[in-house]
């Protein structure tokens, strides 16, 4: 094999749970061995059980599997109260504002905010357990204490992306029918405030009666919109709370959040997940991936909006007694210096981010990292999409001063945690691959029948065995929870859980991911999918059909590229149909107020028909080969005009 192996650095691994390939080899073998037992035995260690399990996995209404059953636990208690023992003065959050201002919570002022906050969902606006709770929040140590708070009496949460419009909003309030809303009056980014509030007051204008409440927490300060006997000020009512709030015991199965998150076909999914099996693989890959220890100061960059902050900036570390760092603001602001900038400041020994940062800053600022002490670094994860090599690189050698392990983390919301990755104490690592499943996990690339994909081939990347964190139902819908995961491969004749990824094995075992296989986009490590956008671009009047696909992007990794065609092209206008910047403008003011800016976009063609075969089913695979200026290598006779295809090719190519 030609390409580079880069092994751990022995000097920055000491006292590493997982510290050599033997004992990685030595885990896998006991799971191999004794699957429930090995699960049981970290369950019983990793988390304190208010009771104890009775049952360890129940396969017996499978795929809606369960975890721990009879076990009873607090997932607060789990991430905050069982840590004041021992911690109660360690830094727990770590806050830096947009603008550089700093707030610190210790475990014990963390615990004190949790209560109090729980004690107000519950007294104020009359949360139990079981009701659902939206948080639409930005990036300030109260996020995370909401969903704790909520955590700690039982209520089921679920955080909606900051960046998401009031029609996407108000989609998922309904859904899930929420009782109370927690919001903000906005935030700061770049150095200007923006507003959240006014996008919960537009998304309650209609369909949302099961919202009771909204509780608003200041931030940015500026005028916001009151609704009496609606809306409450959480930094008024948090005065008047008492600081001690008994954790609910729930069972293990219980819901702790539901996140939604897109799939190939209609409205986004509300994806399940469970309190035991959920904070117990959190807990545990945050040991094994990350390798954190009682000093460490880690880092992850995403939003709190997305599982990585679910799992990573909030359960994961808090679960394992870590001090986890929250930023509000942008990695380029004030320059492309930040995020190395606070590394130092900080001394950040894991930075957890997203392969399109990687890129940005690496563009934006190739010697940018030279310039401060980045010597605190063990650990760099990327996740989201797959790394690109020369990003990998550059990550490697410029933030890593060639001395850090990359964890290249492959996972899902679905997945709750971390499936397959390297661990940086052990994995000898080959540049922008997964590498190996984690211990417990059972990965397997095949084809839909269930035979191994041969090495070197592209295969669907599977789940062979249940894992404690995986994702228990799709909310309100668990016929599509069945067909969407359960649905398309099989092994020795039962049904496996299909990621919806593609993937490779070589020679030496090394899982290499290479994207959905479906018609889900990847942009900038979020998941869009094409179904969403089209339907929100066939609401503009003069759309008559819309097919969209991923389009290479430097950045983003992909961008958004959507085939239309007009109901009505003016005969004057005929030749300028191509150029027309103002249809363009109407379609991505549609699709932000539909969905959110994230889904804008990045090109448009307009051609006078799709690829389509006689029954009507529309090739996107000929459109992404368009798009990316691949030679078309499918047969084109079968199509309904396959003349259509040089005709877009023109119109796209000129
Ligand atoms: C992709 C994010 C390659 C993949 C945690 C997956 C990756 C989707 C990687 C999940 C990686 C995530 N290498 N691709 N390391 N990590 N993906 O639900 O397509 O927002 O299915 O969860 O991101 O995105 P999601």
């Amino acid at each position: 094999m030609s390409q580079d192996i880069f092994y751990p650095n022995r000097e920055l691994f000491k006292d590493s749970p997982i510290p050599n390939m033997e004992s990685y080899k030595r885990l896998v073998e006991e799971f191999e061995k004794d699957y429930e037992g090995t699960w049981a035995k970290f369950a019983k260690e990793k988390i304190d059980w208010f009771k104890p399990f009775d049952t360890i996995l129940d396969e017996s209404n499978a795929p809606f599997y369960k975890w721990f059953s009879g076990g009873e636990l607090n997932v607060a208690h789990q991430c905050v109260d069982r840590h004041l023992a021992t911690k109660k003065n360690k830094a727990a959050i770590i806050f830096e504002g947009d603008n550089g201002d700093q707030r610190i919570l210790t475990y014990r002022e963390l615990a004190y905010e949790v209560n109090k906050t729980a004690n107000m969902f519950k007294n104020e606006f009359g949360v139990k357990k079981g009701d659902r709770v939206v948080i639409y929040m930005p990036m300030i140590p109260e996020s995370a204490v909401v969903m704790l708070a909520c955590a700690k009496i039982g209520a089921i949460h679920s955080v909606v992306f900051g960046g998401f419009s009031a029609d996407a909003l108000r989609d998922r309030i309904i859904d899930a029918t929420a009782k109370l809303v927690v919001t903000a009056d906005g935030a700061f980014r770049k150095g200007k405030p923006y507003m959240l509030k006014p996008v919960v007051d537009k998304a309650l204008e209609s369909g949302c009666d099961s919202v009771e409440k909204v509780c608003v927490i200041e931030r940015n300060g500026e005028d916001i919109n009151w609704i009496a006997g609606r809306d409450y000020s959480y930094n008024e009512l948090i005065k008047y709370q008492s600081s001690k709030c008994k954790a609910e015991p729930m069972e293990a199965e219980e819901p702790l959040f539901l996140l939604y998150t897109s799939g190939s076909t209609g409205k986004p999914k509300g994806v399940q997940h469970s309190q035991a099996g959920y904070i117990l693989w959190a807990q545990m890959t945050m040991e094994w991936v990350f390798d954190i220890k009682d000093n460490d100061t880690y880092w992850c960059t995403a939003d709190i909006g997305w599982i990585t902050g679910h799992t990573y900036i909030v359960y994961g570390p808090l679960a394992s007694g870590a001090t986890t760092v929250m930023f509000e603001g942008v990695p380029t602001f004030p320059d492309a210096g930040r995020c190395w900038k606070m590394v130092e400041e900080y001394q950040i020994n894991q930075f957890y981010t997203a392969p399109t940062a990687i890129r940005l800053l690496h563009k934006m600022g190739e010697d940018e990292p030279s310039k401060y002490d980045l010597s605190s670094l063990r650990v760099l994860g990327t996740v989201g999409e797959p790394i690109d090599p020369p990003a990998w690189k550059w990550y490697y050698e410029a933030v890593g001063g060639s001395r850090c392990s990359i964890v290249d983390t492959y996972w899902q919301t679905e997945t709750g945690g971390h499936m397959i990755s390297p661990i940086p104490s052990a994995t000898p690592i080959k540049p922008a691959c997964a590498t190996f499943p984690l211990p417990g996990i059972i990965a397997e690339v095949i084809e839909q029948d269930g035979t191994p994909t041969p090495i070197g081939e592209k295969g669907f990347m599977c789940f062979t065995k249940p894992w404690p964190s995986m994702i228990r139902t799709i909310w309100n819908d668990p016929e599509r929870f069945k067909k969407s995961y359960f649905g398309d491969c099989k092994k020795d004749g039962k049904s496996v859980y299909f990621s919806g990824d593609g993937a490779m094995v070589d020679e030496d075992g090394y899982i290499t991911i290479t994207g959905r296989t479906d018609d889900v986009i990847n942009v900038s490590g979020h998941r869009i999918g094409t179904a969403e956008i089209e339907a929100s671009i066939k609401k503009h009047p003069n759309v008559a059909s819309v097919a969209v696909v991923g389009k290479p992007h430097d950045i983003k990794g992909e961008g958004i590229f959507a085939y239309i065609v007009l109901k009505q092209v003016p005969i004057s206008k005929a030749d300028e149909v191509a150029d027309d910047l103002e249809t363009m403008k109407e379609i991505n003011q549609i699709i932000k107020s539909d969905i959110g800016a994230i889904a804008l976009c990045d090109g448009m063609a307009f051609v006078p028909d799709l690829p389509k075969t006689r029954s009507g089913k529309i090739m996107r695979r000929i459109l992404r080969s368009i798009i990316k200026g691949e030679k078309i290598t499918q047969d084109i006779s079968t199509l309904e005009d396959p003349t259509i295809v040089s005709t877009i090719e023109n119109i796209v190519n000129q």
